[in-house]
């Protein structure tokens, strides 16, 4: 199983096993990380599930939508590492893939 890791926003890193068909947002929710709240379900409309991704993963992850380009627009704490993680699904290939929860806005 790939394994994810999690910074929370106390600075509390964790490691959770993450399963084949889910997101990177599902994995962090099933892993019992509230702080994340993914308001919307999945369904890029919220940026509630937004988090910074290790740079070493950039090229791993799937390019981004227009719809999470401009719902990334309206965070407070967007940067050159910020993605939504409910569009990123979570595979083998992203076993060890480090993600910062963002600041809450
Ligand atoms: S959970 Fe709402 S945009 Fe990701």
């Amino acid at each position: 199983m790939p394994k994810l890791i999690v910074v929370t926003r106390e600075g509390e890193e964790r490691e959770l096993d993450g399963e084949a068909g889910l997101s990177v947002m599902e994995v962090i929710r099933d892993g019992g990380i509230d702080e994340l709240l993914a308001l919307c379900g999945g369904c890029c409309s919220c940026a509630t599930c937004h988090v910074h991704v290790d740079p070493a993963f950039a090229g791993d992850l799937p390019p981004m939508g227009a719809d999470e380009d401009d719902l990334l627009d309206s965070t407070g704490d967007r940067d050159e590492t910020s993605r939504l993680s409910c569009q990123i699904p979570f595979t083998d290939a992203l076993d060890g893939l480090r993600v910062t929860i963002a600041e809450e806005d």
